[in-house]
């Protein structure tokens, strides 16, 4: 049913990897299109100018940056052998993993991007990731998505599944279909050792309204580009304040759910957000 909707979510893919490039994120050059560039500089010319020169209001590069840079720091922290990511986008982090710490990372997307990913992946650098990458397509709202996304897992010891720039299109009932099958997927699995890691990571990021001026602006700030970009699908409504986002986790089956702390993210922005990254799991 959503596949034809969501496919409006696909142009911010091409925004965030030409801002990956402008901040200079290792391999972000391969997936910078001429699409993210008009989106970016059409958005900066359209209002976010105002953002970027004003003080204590996030620009949308700085936001992205605390976002991308706060689930890298997660994921490395995890030390997971497998990631799956959900919505991965044009992301350079798939390349990054799987070339660089040589950890087997599935990209999931909707067919169009997933078509788009692969034709951006020369063939030396296919063979230098020696099947390391991969990419599927599957709707992240389909019933059957949780049996698919534990066969990604299958044989994984330490799995992490990411999900940037995703959960914020849908609403609380869809948000939470999703991370019931991401639960179920990496509950279910065989476990080996009962310790924190047995059942894996997931990390994502999520807005939520409380707060103050500065928040709220770049919460604007924030809207109208995903609106201008997604040709009005917009995203969906925040979570109220942190205790709502922990009792969603709680609704979907993990057992922890914490903010990560951008104090310990390095060269992330210290800029007020309505986002924060979450890492939850199921101990
Ligand atoms: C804002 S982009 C984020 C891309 C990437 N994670 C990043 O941060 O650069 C959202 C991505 O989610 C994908 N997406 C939207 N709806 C989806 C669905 N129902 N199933 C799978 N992917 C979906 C879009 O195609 C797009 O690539």
């Amino acid at each position: 049913m959503p596949e034809g909707r969501d496919q409006k979510i696909g142009p911010t893919a091409h925004y965030t990897a030409y801002v990956w490039r402008r901040l200079g994120l290792k391999h972000a050059d391969l997936f910078a299109t001429g699409t993210g560039a008009a989106l970016f500089w059409s958005f900066r010319l359209a209002g976010e100018w105002v953002a970027a020169v004003a003080p204590g209001v996030p620009s949308m590069p700085q936001y992205l940056a605390q976002r991308h840079l706060a689930i890298d720091h997660a994921l490395a922290q995890a030390a997971p052998d497998r990631v799956v990511e959900l919505g991965a986008g044009l992301s350079r982090r798939g390349v990054t993993w799987a070339l660089d710490h040589g950890v087997r990372y599935v990209e999931i997307d909707l067919p169009h991007m997933v078509e788009a990913k692969r034709a951006r992946i020369p063939g030396d650098l296919r063979a230098r990731l020696g099947g390391r990458l991969s990419h599927a397509s599957h709707d992240v709202l389909a019933d059957d998505f949780a049996d698919a996304l534990a066969a990604h897992l299958e044989g994984a010891e330490r799995p992490a599944i990411v999900a940037e720039g995703l959960l914020g299109y849908f609403t609380r009932e869809e948000q939470l279909k999703i991370a019931r099958s991401i639960r179920q997927a990496l509950a279910g699995r065989p476990r080996g050792e009962a310790d924190a890691h047995a059942t894996g990571v997931f990390l994502c990021d999520l807005r939520a309204a409380e707060g103050g001026r500065a928040i709220r602006v770049g919460a604007n700030v924030l809207k109208a580009a995903i609106r201008l970009v997604t040709r009005g699908r917009g995203a969906r409504e925040d979570f109220r304040d942190e205790a709502d986002v922990r009792a969603f986790f709680a609704e979907a089956g993990f057992t922890e759910a914490e903010p990560v702390d951008l104090a310990e993210v390095p060269g992330a922005p210290r800029v007020p957000s309505p986002a924060r990254v979450w890492r939850a799991r199921v101990v």
